[in-house]
């Protein structure tokens, strides 16, 4: 059982503000711990399977921050971005006031799979090339994807900015149009510019699966959920240790 902590730091951990502001949400009534309404931001609570409800809205406890996010086109990964809006803007505010950070970035047009989290471990084993974990990439192309374009995209291209090619460490053809691809490496627009490489083009990309782990089928684009511990034992057995 986890030491319990004051619920004034509980709140300022989940990013409801600074301490000052969060003791003040619990003397404005606003703080519920468990469905009962908080009286003393100095009380010391325990975080087990704690469920806050904060201004009317439930929050679940979580120490770190681990989500998956069904990425909607036309959004960018970034804080400051510079085109589009961001994808931060479409979760909740203590997520970005907690520095959750987005586990390797998607293209503004690309669609997907997305993993956010505020444990900086996590997002390093999650996205170094060293530990192998591989994307699938769904890709639709405007020309049909030929078996000599597969052969080239396993056996290694050349991008321009590297002598070192990349691979595809599969490929499967969905349909005359469609190519589910995995890489293990995160380059810039790396998908796009192998597609190029190998003659064709992307129209569409989306992100299906990392590691082992697959987006949930009934997460709507532009939705979001916690992981949970058996989501997390999914992706660290991805990891090449
Ligand atoms: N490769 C790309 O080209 N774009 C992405 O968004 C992801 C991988």
């Amino acid at each position: 059982m986890a030491k319990p902590i004051s619920l004034e730091k509980i709140l300022f951990s989940q990013g409801f503000g600074t301490r000052r502001y969060c003791a003040d949400l619990v003397y404005a009534d606003l703080v519920k711990v468990n469905g009962v309404l908080a009286e003393d931001p100095e009380e010391r609570i325990a975080t087990d399977d704690l469920l806050l409800n904060v201004e009317g809205k439930d929050w679940e406890y979580h120490e770190k921050a681990y989500i998956v996010f069904n990425k909607p086109p036309n959004y960018e990964c970034s804080h400051k971005t510079t085109h589009h809006p961001s994808v931060y803007s479409l979760l909740p505010s203590p997520f970005v006031e907690r520095g959750l950070q987005c586990v390797g970035r998607l293209d503004y047009d690309t669609t997907g799979l997305l993993l956010i989290s505020d444990d900086g471990q996590f997002i390093h084993k999650m996205t170094t090339p060293k530990k192998n974990i591989g994307k699938v990439y769904q890709i639709t192309t405007p020309n049909p994807i030929t078996e000599k374009q597969i052969d080239h995209l396993l056996k290694g291209v050349v991008l321009d900015d590297d002598p070192k090619p990349c691979f595809a460490t599969a490929c499967e053809q969905v349909s005359e149009n469609i190519l589910a691809m995995t890489i293990v490496e995160g380059r810039y627009h790396q998908v796009k510019r192998m597609m190029a490489a190998v003659g064709n083009h992307v129209d569409q990309l989306h992100r299906s699966q990392i590691g082992a782990y697959r987006m949930p089928a009934d997460l709507a684009q532009g939705e979001w959920r916690w992981l949970y511990p058996d989501d997390l034992k999914q992706l660290s057995q991805s990891i090449d240790q």
